[in-house]
């Protein structure tokens, strides 16, 4: 591992972001850093983490700790999982097939993006773990078989499709950085540019990795997509629950309903046959407002617990957040900016930092809570503020 991403440089996730901040161009930085609108959900889905308090057992002595579970009946080592995140290949070169290759050696599963500027077989190649590629029905119906019967073919695990993206929220960040100037090429009105030579390692890396990123896993025509804005690809991705049977009929594999936020979305997500569902507002790239992920999951566990697995992201940055969704509910969670911050700060080794430093921190806080193993962990290690269960039924 390179001295910058070791222990003691850094030693959590903030000490990664911060690298990643020095490497990038400021537009890549911002895309993976930046929310929607005033960026509030963003903030309160780690600031929600603070409320809730651990009562630990002390004087139990935990030797070891298995932090292996299970999700739609796939072995983990880790209570945590990859998430889908978008034009990593931006980030640095094979980025979606580099976070893969660290997901698979510790462990836990890959989800891939559709948005992902690598091809779908060359990221299952690099995993030596599972994969579940996520899906926009960005170019329609047949578009998405196409992906469909590819990401089946190259021995993907499960489909995720995220529901919460009826148009793209407003990424402020992006708009002023230009991402649409530039891809109308008004090469000379984008700040992006001169953002771009600011950070020239990063650009020679980038476009030493195949020159401009497209997207190999949208093909329409025959041809795959050009890189477009992910704004204008999030607005062609509108599903309803009429698209969500197609596409599980078309799928026919386990399928994970991703950007439920309230009780009713998870009855009615396991009421439309999901195997699991992650209770997500996109990072707070979405609808800002929203209530932030850690406060919605009692309501959510209260409504679907058993019936369905219940997963968790946004907001995950230490591993004792992890292990407070655990104790309230979720069976796993997933990482998205935590991981993104190392594969933009040094690559798969930035990425297998922040998975070991997650991993580190569980380890640590479950021997405080006097807990050996993830499956022990529930309600009784947390207090959760009394406002956040107050829709719970009585
Ligand atoms: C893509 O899903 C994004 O949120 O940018």
């Amino acid at each position: 591992m390179p001295k910058s991403v070791a222990s003691p440089h850094a030693v959590n996730i903030e000490d990664l972001r911060a690298m990643a901040r020095r490497r990038l161009p400021r537009m890549a930085f911002d895309y993976i850093d930046g929310g929607a609108d005033r960026e509030w959900t963003l903030r309160e889905n780690c600031r929600a983490y603070e409320q809730v308090l651990f009562r630990p057992r002390s004087a139990v002595a935990t030797k070891s700790c298995d932090l292996g579970t299970t999700v739609l009946g796939i072995n983990i080592d880790i209570p945590f999982l990859l998430a889908p995140v978008g034009s990593s290949r931006m980030f640095y070169p094979r980025g979606e097939e580099r976070a893969a290759s660290a997901a698979g050696d510790a462990g836990t599963i890959y989800t891939l993006s559709t948005l992902s500027g690598c091809r779908l077989e060359d990221v299952k190649a690099a995993t030596s773990g599972d994969a579940w590629y996520q899906l926009y029905l960005v170019g329609g119906r047949d578009v998405a078989n196409g992906a469909i019967n590819r990401a089946k073919a190259a021995g993907y695990k499960a489909l995720v499709v995220t529901i919460d993206t009826p148009v793209a929220g407003q990424r402020e960040r992006d708009s002023r950085n230009g991402v649409k100037e530039l891809l109308a090429r008004n090469l000379s009105t984008v700040p992006y540019l001169g953002q771009m030579l600011a950070r020239p390692s990063w650009l020679y890396s980038y476009f030493n990795d195949g020159g401009l990123m497209n997207f190999p896993n949208i093909v329409i025509g025959g041809e795959a997509m050009g890189y477009a804005d992910v704004g204008a690809a999030l607005e062609q991705s509108m599903v309803s629950w009429d698209d969500f049977r197609w596409i599980r009929d078309a799928w026919g594999g386990p399928v994970v309903v991703k950007g439920v936020h309230t009780a009713d979305d998870a009855r009615r997500a396991v009421g439309e046959g999901a195997e699991a569902i992650v209770v997500s507002n996109h990072g707070g790239r979405q609808l800002d407002g929203v209530a932030p992920t850690i406060r919605v999951l009692p309501e959510v566990v209260a409504a679907v617990k058993g019936q369905t697995e219940i997963l968790l992201d946004g907001g995950i940055r230490r591993g004792s957040d992890v292990v407070k969704a655990l104790c309230m509910g979720a069976r796993a969670v997933l990482i998205g900016r935590a991981y993104a911050y190392g594969l933009g700060a040094a690559g798969e080794e930035g990425v297998a930092r922040a998975i070991e430093i997650l991993r580190s921190d569980i380890v640590r806080t479950m021997k405080l809570l006097g807990c050996a193993t993830v499956a022990d962990l529930d309600g009784s290690y947390v207090d959760v503020p009394a406002e956040w269960t107050a829709r719970l039924p009585r």
